[in-house]
């Protein structure tokens, strides 16, 4: 059986050239993973839920009413254009898990297929999916905490502690205080169970299914048209803006060393999480523009609660439900995503390319933490000082960016090694990849210039660091050299 990259990648070969593509061998990654202390026990229901917990949050509950004013009632289709996206980049995440069932995501598979120097940026670009992601869900939860507050006990947070010094605050406390929350239950070892995922999972979507009803009853067709007032600009604006709200569903791809049957059972819970994410999007979109007229939209930045206020009325139950779904959705995401850019930098620093203290775990707890206190300290001034807007634009253009490299290392490893086995193949491949490369980079064009000067300064940060330090400490440079 021929293995993926058995050969020493470009290991003969001498130079800094050399260096920047050095790959890390497909086989011992499958090895790697195979021989992994962690305990076997998901099965393909778990890994949907993994999946779903850390997909659906603040983009449906609060960055939906904020893009509705972007695109109109076309953000129906907007959502749609977004999972597509979405969708030929879980193809490709899909095959990849397959082949690779390890837990470094995207990152691994771009070291065992571009190299070295791309997955350096792919992981760079992770930090943006995953830690600048949990700043922006964050923020989200502070949003429902206060709109929670403010329709049990008629009392809000004031302006000047519950938002970024933008938008008229000093700092955006209880955004800060959900990732120290969060840090605290994560630097005890308690690792959100199965059982406590599937419940908040539960909550999410009943939250969803509940809000769909309700404002159904409030339902004019009149709303959708015309469907397009924004013309297609102003949809595919819509797109970007709620990419975000798919972020997650390659979570899965985290826990190929937790999976029974990661190979069967990676691609399925990834499509299968994508599919259930979109359904309710599309079904939670219709409903809220059915209740409530775009124009409504404008300047408020409506939440889904706020929708069924107008729906129903404020003395209603159902807002203050949707609102204590909200804050359960949004507080699983975080810890899940919180958890997950820990384990990225805890593989990055076991690679050699970030410092040794990311990968020290303490004794007694089985904690990365020194990791987990940066990362979560890092995040946390994030989620007080910055806009949700600007957060949710720097998590989708990271995302992006390393969804395009996903797609990218499909058509490459189709090419390099054909024969390798693969529990799930890309149908149409070269084709469906390289439309998902162009869907992305469609995508990526649509955000605006300020997240890309944002990113620029971010990635030339970021090759700093790898230029300075990763390159110099890479494990796989150091045994090259022996
Ligand atoms: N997709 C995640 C959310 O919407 C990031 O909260």
């Amino acid at each position: 059986m021929e293995t993926v990259g058995t050969r020493p990648s470009g290991g003969q070969r001498k130079g800094p050239a050399h260096r920047l593509t050095r790959r890390q061998d497909v086989g011992a990654l499958v090895g790697e993973a195979a021989g992994s202390p962690l305990r076997r026990t998901m099965g393909v229901g778990q890994l949907t839920l993994l999946s779903v917990g850390a997909t659906l949050g603040t983009g449906i509950f609060v960055v939906l009413g904020e893009a509705v004013p972007e695109a109109g009632p076309a953000i129906v289709v907007s959502f749609l254009l977004a999972g597509v996206t979405a969708l030929f980049s879980a193809l490709s995440y899909a095959e990849l898990a397959g082949m690779i069932p390890g837990s470094g995501s995207s990152y691994s598979y771009t070291y065992a297929t571009l190299g070295e120097l791309v997955a350096w940026v792919c992981g760079w670009c992770l930090i943006l999916e995953y830690g600048v992601s949990v700043a922006a869900v964050a923020v989200g939860w502070g949003q429902y905490v206060n709109e929670l507050l403010e329709l049990t006990a008629g009392v809000s947070l004031p302006e000047t502690l519950s938002a970024p010094p933008g938008l008229g605050g000093t700092l955006n406390i209880p955004a800060a205080l959900i990732v120290v929350l969060a840090m605290v239950v994560l630097l005890r070892g308690a690792r959100e169970s199965a059982v406590a995922n599937t419940i908040m999972v539960a909550v999410k979507i009943a939250a969803l299914v509940m809000f769909c009803a309700v404002a159904f009853t409030a339902f004019r067709a009149g709303n959708f048209q015309p469907l397009f007032p924004l013309g297609a600009a102003g949809m595919s604006a819509g797109a970007a803006s709620l990419f975000f709200s798919y972020i997650g569903f390659d979570a899965a791809s985290t826990a190929g060393e937790e999976a029974k049957n990661p190979q069967r059972d990676l691609p399925r819970a990834i499509l299968l999480s994508l599919f259930l994410v979109t359904t309710l999007y599309v079904l939670v979109a219709l409903a809220a523009l059915g209740a409530m007229p775009w124009r409504e939209f404008e300047g408020t930045e409506a939440t889904l609660s706020e929708v069924l206020v107008q729906a129903v009325g404020g003395g209603s139950l159902w807002p203050i439900l949707l609102s204590a779904g909200a804050v359960i959705a949004t507080t699983s995401v975080v810890l899940t995503v919180q958890y997950g850019q820990i384990r990225i930098l805890f593989a990055m620093s076991r690679d050699g390319l970030v410092p040794p203290l990311f990968a020290k775990v303490h004794p007694r707890t089985g904690v990365p933490r020194a990791n987990t206190v940066i990362v979560s300290s890092f995040i946390a001034v994030l989620a007080a000082l910055v806009p949700l807007g600007s957060l949710a634009d720097a998590t989708s253009i990271g995302t992006l960016f390393a969804f395009m490299l996903v797609n990218l290392a499909v058509v490459l490893l189709r090419r390099r090694s054909p024969d390798t086995p693969r529990s799930f193949r890309v149908p149409f491949a070269p084709v469906t990849p390289l439309l998902g490369v162009g869907f992305c980079a469609y995508m990526l064009f649509s955000l605006g210039s300020d997240t890309w000067i944002a990113f620029g300064v971010w990635m030339a940060v970021g090759l700093l660091i790898y230029g300075t330090y990763g390159i110099r400490h890479s494990k796989l440079g150091k045994e090259a050299a022996e």
